[in-house]
């Protein structure tokens, strides 16, 4: 875990909250999304569970793949009882990977979210974040509505994706940015993570923490001027 400006206590909340959520039933239910849908480590399926039950606000997906991170989030909002808008961007795609392999994402997204029950919690928008027309449509089907947590597990262009949606984001949104961490830093670990330190230098994200295999959290703190 990193720390800064006070933080600490608040780092601890979030690894005491996860502990917690490993004695209850949504446990086991997020250990079978991992292991059908997703890439990333449970540790970040259950941080993105929590924060989509907790947070205010507009949920933005980036990069959903077949659907694993999206599930997870659908789950928390329904836990949290209320109506939040959860919007995934994907423009689909094959993907050669052992366990996850697939010839058409959109595809097996659109199936996983009917398997999971989720399908209407979910509004997908398929296309790349960065092109004019994904962003005019984020921001259409926002309308007034503001982003309370991001999600972002698409390529190394951190900076770029979050400058498209920066106007849309609360004061405190909850960040989750993968790819930030590796042993062997490769390519793109290496440029998603000189891009979340130099907004992490300019005042913009808060760091709360790193979580499984390569995943920053933090809040966004770029309301104030
Ligand atoms: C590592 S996967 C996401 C994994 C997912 N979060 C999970 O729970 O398993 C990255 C995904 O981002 C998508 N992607 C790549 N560039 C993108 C972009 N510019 N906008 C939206 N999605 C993108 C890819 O097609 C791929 O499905």
């Amino acid at each position: 875990m990193i720390t800064r400006d006070g933080g600490y206590g608040e780092c601890l909340d979030l690894m005491h909250r996860l502990m917690t959520y490993r004695h209850e039933p949504i446990h086991s239910e997020l250990m079978k999304v991992r292991d059908r849908y997703s890439m990333l480590h449970l540790d970040v399926l259950i941080l993105i569970y929590h924060f989509a039950r907790i947070c205010s606000g507009a949920i933005l997906e980036i990069g959903a793949f077949v659907g694993g991170a999206t599930i997870a989030t659908a789950f928390g909002i329904r836990d949290s009882g209320q109506n939040k808008r959860l919007i995934a961007i994907e423009p689909g795609g094959s993907v050669k990977h052992k366990r996850l392999g697939t010839r058409n994402i959109l595809r097996d997204l659109e199936r996983n979210l009917t398997r999971e029950r989720v399908t209407d919690l979910v509004t997908l928008i398929k296309g790349h974040s960065f092109k004019p027309e994904t962003v005019a449509t984020v921001h259409r089907v926002l309308g007034s509505d503001q982003v309370g947590l991001l999600i972002l597990d698409a390529d190394a262009a951190k900076r770029r994706d979050i400058d498209c949606y920066r106007d849309k984001f609360i004061e405190g949104a909850w960040m989750v940015i993968d790819d930030c961490y590796g042993i062997d830093a490769n390519e793109k670990i290496t440029s998603s993570r000189a891009d979340v330190d130099a907004l992490v230098a300019a005042g913009l994200l808060e760091p709360l923490g790193f979580y499984g295999w390569s995943t920053w959290v933090g809040r966004w703190r770029g309301c104030g001027g």
